[in-house]
């Protein structure tokens, strides 16, 4: 069974279709790339993925599961995380704080303890940066914590828009 799997798809925005007739899958242990030019439609092809858009057509599944009518949190309880264009970080709010809410929805205190270790081991620029305010962090090492914060989730599946967004 796959993770995602998409069958015809299709999402507008009021008159105007951004996506169009797709259908993919993503197995585990798969790495799926997409790639297209400004206005694609990637980011909203993923918004629709992570439930914040409902498609027009077609069925979204998440290991086995229809989404239609899901919200995000359902999402991230079926295992899918996404890290938006953007980032979305909480500025005001600590790193390390912004790591523990992608673990908000765990209970396993020894998991989330080991992925803590995992996340700081993989993005050491963080690391020294913790106590601080996530805002005061330059462009890539928001982008470092946000992608933290999806490992922090421990899904099956994480989508991230732009991944080299201000990357060295
Ligand atoms: N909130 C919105 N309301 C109306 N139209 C939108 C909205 N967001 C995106 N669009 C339109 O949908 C189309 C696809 O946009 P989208 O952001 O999905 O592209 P993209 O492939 O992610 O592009 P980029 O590489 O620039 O991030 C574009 O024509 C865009 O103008
Ligand atoms: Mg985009």
């Amino acid at each position: 069974m796959s993770l995602l799997a998409l069958s015809d798809v299709s999402v507008s925005y009021g008159p105007l279709t951004a996506v169009r007739n797709v259908t993919l899958e993503v197995g585990q242990g798969e790495i799926v790339f997409l790639a297209g030019p400004n206005g694609a439609g990637k980011s909203t092809l993923l918004r629709a993925v992570a439930g914040v858009l409902a498609p027009s057509q077609g069925k979204i599944t998440l290991a086995g599961t229809p989404t239609a009518g899901l919200r995000s949190e359902a999402l991230v309880r079926l295992g899918f995380t996404l890290v938006p264009e953007g980032r979305e970080i909480f500025g005001s709010l600590s790193v390390a704080e912004n790591l523990a809410i992608g673990a908000y929805l765990r209970r396993d205190r020894d998991g989330i303890d080991e992925d803590m270790d995992f996340v700081l081991t993989e993005l050491p620029a963080l690391k020294p940066r913790l106590r601080d305010p996530a805002g005061l962090l330059s462009g890539g090492q928001q982008q470092m914590l946000a992608i933290g914060r999806a490992l922090m989730t421990r899904a099956s599946l994480i989508a991230i828009d732009e991944p080299s967004l201000g990357l060295a």
